[in-house]
């Protein structure tokens, strides 16, 4: 079973430091929810773990089933088995994403078929795989998109920042099967960062992480996540 450990991890953005010692551990085929409030460092995990420039770890560390991520390129990571989904996606002008998918490990005999399968699950038109990365794509269109290159890597761990903001209802189903079935059919873990409660009882969440002032202050189960809808997050802000 693999199994991916964030450690102690620092991440300073300028001279701001945004994560606090993070930590979190979780296994493939598990389904883990990071809530909390804006600002309090979500998208700055997802940025360090993409490899981003502007975001320095300082401190600590991310293992794969053992093997430390941080001195890893982003294609590396990638072809080790980590997903991104950036809260905001990059454009790639020039770049397709059958490209995209070829450097990140795809087979390059399957990968067109396959895109097509999976762009397919999610009702997005194939048609649209053929723009550039996230070029003139609509909010929901790079949400979908994102799935098909789930669907094509079957990444072990799967990060997905706000993955359920801007889609419509039926978008947001066909995303929340997607990630489910992935969960099943490879054992992929998901992290899905999260301000709404729809998309993790859609996933069926195993674990919800709270996260405040850049470190995790509260881990629980699905009941968590009624409590915050209830309380907001004033009872979890950490005292200075
Ligand atoms: N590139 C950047 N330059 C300057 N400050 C940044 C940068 N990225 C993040 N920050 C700051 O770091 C803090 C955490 O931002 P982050 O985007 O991680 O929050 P978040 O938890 O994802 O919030 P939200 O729920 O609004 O998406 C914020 O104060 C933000 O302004
Ligand atoms: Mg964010």
């Amino acid at each position: 079973m693999s199994e991916l450990v964030i450690e102690n991890l620092h991440v300073s953005v300028g001279d701001k430091e945004v994560l606090r010692g993070f930590n979190l551990a979780m296994r493939g085929g598990e389904v883990h929810a990071i809530m909390g409030p804006n600002g309090s460092g979500k998208s700055t995990l997802a940025h360090a773990l993409s490899a981003h420039p502007g975001y320095r770890v300082t401190e600590g560390s991310v293992r794969l089933d053992g093997e430390e991520l941080l001195t890893l390129s982003a294609t590396e990571r990638a072809r080790r088995g980590l997903l991104l989904a950036l809260q905001q996606p990059f454009e790639i002008p020039g770049v397709r994403p059958v490209d995209l998918l070829i450097a990140a490990g795809a087979d390059r005999d399957e990968v067109a078929t396959r895109m097509n399968e999976e762009a397919d699950r999610v009702g997005l038109s194939a048609k649209v795989l053929e723009r550039f990365v996230n070029v003139d794509l609509s909010g929901g269109e790079r949400k979908r998109a994102e799935m098909v290159q789930l669907g094509v890597l079957r990444p072990k761990f799967a990060v997905l920042d706000e993955i359920d903001s801007g889609l419509d209802v039926d978008a947001l189903g066909a995303v929340a099967r997607r990630l489910s079935a992935a969960t099943s059919e490879w054992n992929c873990g998901v992290l899905a960062i999260t301000h709404f409660r729809r998309l993790l009882v859609e996933l069926a969440a195993d674990v919800i992480h709270v996260v405040s002032e850049g470190r995790v202050v509260a881990t629980g189960g699905p009941e968590l996540a009624e409590e915050l809808e209830r309380s907001g997050y004033e009872p979890f802000r950490v005292a200075h």
